[in-house]
């Protein structure tokens, strides 16, 4: 078996005011019509994955969780963290939990919030790594950079294995690098780590023991108690706290010889950013988008996401503007990231 696994845990503040703490970028849709989440969860539904999927998440997001599941009518396990603990837990008690139904199980691991709108394309990768992850691999999929970003794992990938074909050795696997490092690694020809993995559940298991006992350890014992509340599974709160917090690139995937590559040229977005939404969305001639109600006059390379609040832009090139209900967002297109940087502020001065 093949499951997939949805890890649906991160807040997404680059996307603020859309995006909450309390409502979590994977929950809202940049398409106009099913979440970044109800997208995830699709992706993985089908032939090649024929187990339930489990969906691990934060226990404040249960509600939203088991409503955008009900939408699609597809079942699926839920999860719950008593609180975030990073992936590499995350990821963990997923994998403990698929080894529970099937000693052999494949794991499919996908992020919740990234935009994949080629889902075939996608399925042929998973299809080429799969003899390596039988074989014991971890497998990653590795996307060709296009600038060179800091926010991710740069990959740099050998020669194909030849017992496995269609994956690739990694010679190195480096998370979040500083600019001028990435900057090297994109003409050295490294690649990004999409962020999506495939994997016995029980070689993963047995590298996070090897590399990180004070995160597998606490996680399987978590998973052993935990406890069944209405439709889902609470991971034992004391055991689940006490594993270390840290992302699984750092606990496993900078330090394994286990990982390969499958080099991957899907259509992807980690929709990191609101210039990330502008650049997947419908544009007219001048470049602009919108979503909901929005006029641009002399305006050109803007968006505007404003539902229910006619937001008129005039005579501006290169501009975000984000409205709700309570807050307000004009930003330099090119300066979309550092959201980031102003939400923490914000968070400080409540
Ligand atoms: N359930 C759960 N619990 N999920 C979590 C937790 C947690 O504590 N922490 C993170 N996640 C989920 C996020 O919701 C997201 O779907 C995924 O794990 C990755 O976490 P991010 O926090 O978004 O990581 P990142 O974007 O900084 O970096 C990762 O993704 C990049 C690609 O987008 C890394 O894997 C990079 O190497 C990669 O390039
Ligand atoms: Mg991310």
């Amino acid at each position: 078996t093949v499951v997939p696994v949805i890890l649906c845990g991160g807040s997404g503040s680059r996307l603020w005011p859309a995006s909450r703490e309390s409502y979590p970028k994977q929950f809202l849709s940049f398409s106009g019509e099913k979440t970044l989440f109800q997208e995830t969860v699709e992706r993985v539904v089908g032939p090649d994955f024929d187990a339930r999927p489990i969906v691990v998440t934060g226990s404040d997001y249960r509600f939203l969780v088991a409503e955008q599941l009900r939408a699609l009518g597809i079942e699926a396990d839920i999860v719950l963290e008593p609180g975030r603990r990073d992936s590499a837990a995350a990821i963990a008690a997923a994998a403990a939990i698929a080894l529970r139904r099937d000693p052999k199980a494949l794991v499919i691991v996908l992020a919740a919030d990234h935009a994949m709108p080629d889902r075939d394309g996608f399925i042929a990768h998973v299809r080429r790594g799969r003899a390596a992850a039988e074989a014991g691999r971890i497998v990653t999929f590795g996307i060709r950079p296009s600038q060179p970003a800091t926010g991710y794992g740069y990959i740099k990938p050998g020669a194909e294995l030849t017992a496995t074909p269609g994956a690739n050795a990694i010679e190195a696997f480096v998370e979040k690098p500083d600019a001028a490092t990435a900057e090297r690694y994109v003409t050295e020809g490294y690649l990004w780590n999409s962020g999506n993995f495939l994997f016995a559940a029980s070689v993963f298991l047995d590298e996070l023991a090897r590399l990180e006992p004070t995160i597998a350890a606490p996680v399987v014992e978590a998973v052993e108690k935990a406890a069944h509340d209405l439709d889902f599974l609470r991971l034992d709160p004391e055991t689940f706290m006490m594993a270390k917090s840290m992302s699984v690139d750092y606990a496993v995937m900078e330090k394994t010889k286990l990982a390969a590559v499958v080099p991957s040229d899907f259509a992807w977005s980690d929709v990191g950013a609101w210039s990330a939404v502008w650049d997947l969305a419908d544009k007219d001639e001048a470049g602009n988008a919108a979503d909901g109600d929005a006029v641009f006059m002399k305006s050109s390379g803007c968006y505007v996401q404003s539902h229910g609040l006619l937001t008129a832009v005039v005579g501006l090139d290169d501009v975000v503007v984000v409205t709700s209900r309570d807050a307000v967002l004009v930003a330099a297109r090119d300066k979309a990231e550092d959201v980031k940087k102003l939400v923490v502020e914000l968070t400080a001065r409540k």
